[in-house]
């Protein structure tokens, strides 16, 4: 099986464009933040103080988190549910950002994510694919972008659909997550030394799709 490693900091376009490069090259695409987001989802709706890892470790007892691929887009399910429409809100972003630093949490989703790959052809993107997950990636790339283009392109999408919504809360929360997710203790997003860097500051959306398929062309 072929698998391709995409990491970078949120807002940077990884899971649009790794859905479409996907789609283009017949790869299923997993998007790896959505399974933080259903953990982070599950403890919100259960009344859960997400700094309190008794808790989680209980309720992660009783918990199973799946993936599916219906129409090549991918849906997660918590307990047979489809949670999917429920995970994009600014709570539940910052909330898988804050689960995400703790090992239990990390450990839970390794033997997952790590098992759609050995059954699969992927582009998977994430934080620590590249590092951690699939360090015998074929290919692996760091996909990033300044926090000032990442913060427009999310003030654009969220002003698209209508939500009231500051554009410096919006820069500030960017800034907050790439801080926590750079600076934690296990699997801090960090590029993998043998991946490729590509910025998309200065790229649109059809160019960045071309420019990674490229790259992975280019491997494999
Ligand atoms: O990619 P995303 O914004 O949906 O991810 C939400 C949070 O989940 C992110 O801030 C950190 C965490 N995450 C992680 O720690 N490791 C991954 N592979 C993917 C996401």
């Amino acid at each position: 099986m072929i698998s391709v490693a995409i990491d970078g900091p949120s807002g940077a376009g990884k899971s649009s464009i790794s859905k479409t490069v996907a789609k283009k090259l017949g790869f299923i695409h997993v998007d790896t933040g959505a399974l933080y987001r259903a953990l982070a989802y599950t403890f919100i709706k259960n009344g859960i103080n997400l700094g309190d890892e008794i808790s989680i470790e209980n309720l992660l007892k009783t918990t199973n988190v799946k993936i599916k691929h219906i129409n090549g887009v991918q849906s997660v399910f918590v307990n047979d549910e489809n949670i999917t429409g429920s995970i994009r809100t600014e709570e539940v972003s910052m909330g898988a950002s804050n689960i995400s630093k703790m090992p239990i949490i990390r450990s839970f989703l390794l033997g997952l994510q790590r098992q759609i790959a050995a059954e699969n052809n992927v582009i998977m993107d994430g934080r620590d694919i590249g590092t951690v997950v699939l360090p015998n990636a074929d290919v692996k790339i760091f996909l990033t972008a300044s926090p000032q283009k990442r913060a427009e392109r999310r003030y654009k999408e969220l002003l698209e659909k209508n939500e009231n919504i500051v554009y410096n809360d919006i820069i500030e929360d960017i800034i907050k997550r790439d801080y926590q997710d750079e600076h934690r203790e296990i699997a801090p997003l960090k590029p993998a030394e043998d991946s490729v860097l590509v910025d998309t500051s200065d790229l649109n959306f059809d160019e960045s799709v071309q420019k990674i398929t490229e790259v992975i062309e280019a491997k494999i």
